[in-house]
């Protein structure tokens, strides 16, 4: 039965017992119940213990003195048991959160990382031409047609200057005038022989973006290291001696190498150079590889960045460096150079 202090029958003393036993038995199992008995005893506004001081004049003189002291017990015990309560609930709530289940299979660390092949081949071609005296040149990804095509001599209808094989952030009408992702690391040197005067010997690797449709041997963005020597009486016996010097220093002295005439709009006379890649699987044994191509600067391209081309030759070259590293790793397929699988990546 809910005591209540409205109840003039009983006396205060009555009431008090009442309320002293249905505290003790109060269930203070949950942070609501606990609140829920705070604001039916110790509620500031009706509490029921609070109501109860406020009756305390109708209480005879003689047993005031003894109704203030019960109630004031009430009311400690109302304040002890909500305490405890309290304390208990914060007590199990941590214990919840410190639970550890054992049988949860443990976290495993992430792999280390490693270089990407890619990387690790780069730096590889770039610290051997470190070694023959080249200094690293750098230029943006994003090109303009002067310095991808034009001023390397490329014609106005030169297929390359075509939608088709090139990435355009900004296209243009007939031919020049475009902005592009650099089909090749060649605008490199454009610029560093705009910058500078000769002699120049440098090597600039990057990436390069060309619009092929995606295969097993060709992707959208590539790697390049392009080298570019100029001063006088540079032949292109220097340049022979320099990628044969490279090559036997990347894939081992005993590698068979070709120099097979090419064209380039920006070198001439131009050459490309093969290996011989054995196959144990092949007809032939093996089979010839194309690495790089090179040739001399055309003196178009030294005029173009106003370079006196009869006091000045030159030699440039331009290699790959995905087909040295899947040579190298033994990889077959291009695309997994840029999928970031973890498995094939953590061989590395
Ligand atoms: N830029 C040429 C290419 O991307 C390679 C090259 C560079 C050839 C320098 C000759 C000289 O195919």
């Amino acid at each position: 039965m809910e005591p209540s202090v409205m109840e003039s029958d009983k006396s205060l003393l009555e009431i008090v017992e009442e309320m002293r036993r249905d505290i003790e038995a109060a269930g203070l199992g949950s942070e609501q119940e606990a609140e829920a008995f705070r604001v039916r005893y110790l509620g500031q506004k009706n509490g029921l213990v609070t109501n109860l001081f406020k009756r305390i004049r109708e209480v005879p003189p003689e047993t005031r003195r003894e109704a203030g002291q019960r109630l004031n017990a009430l009311k400690k015990l109302a304040e002890t048991r909500l305490d405890d309560a309290r304390t208990q609930l914060r007590q199990d709530q941590s214990q919840d959160r410190a639970a550890i289940d054992l049988t949860l299979p443990g976290r495993r660390p992430s792999p280390p990382g490693s270089t990407h092949p890619l990387t690790t081949t780069l730096n590889d071609i770039v610290r051997i031409f470190e070694r023959l005296g080249f200094v690293v040149a750098e230029g943006p990804e994003i090109e303009d047609d002067w310095h991808n095509f034009t001023a390397l001599n490329f014609p106005p209808d030169h297929p390359a200057r075509d939608m088709q094989d090139t990435l355009f952030i900004e296209a243009s009408d007939g031919g020049e005038g475009g902005i592009m992702l650099r089909t090749h690391t060649s605008p490199v040197q454009i610029r560093a022989m705009h910058a500078g005067d000769p002699p120049f010997r440098l090597i600039a690797p990057g990436r390069v973006y060309r619009n092929e449709s995606i295969t097993y041997k060709s992707y959208c963005l590539f790697h390049q290291v392009e080298g570019l020597v100029v001063d006088e009486g540079v032949t292109m016996a220097d340049l022979k001696h320099v990628l044969f010097t490279f090559a036997r220093t990347f894939f081992g002295d005993d590698v068979k190498l070709r120099f097979r005439p090419s064209f380039f709009p920006f070198t001439e006379p131009s050459a490309e150079l093969d290996i011989w890649w054995p196959l144990p699987d092949h007809p032939d044994g093996g089979r010839w590889m194309e690495i790089l191509g090179s040739g001399m600067v055309d003196p178009n391209v030294l005029e173009a960045v106003g370079i006196d081309s009869e006091r000045y030759t030159g030699y440039a070259f331009g290699m790959g460096v995905e087909r040295p590293a899947m040579l190298r790793y033994n990889i077959d397929d291009i695309r997994i150079l840029y999928e970031n699988d973890v498995r094939f990546l953590e061989q590395f």
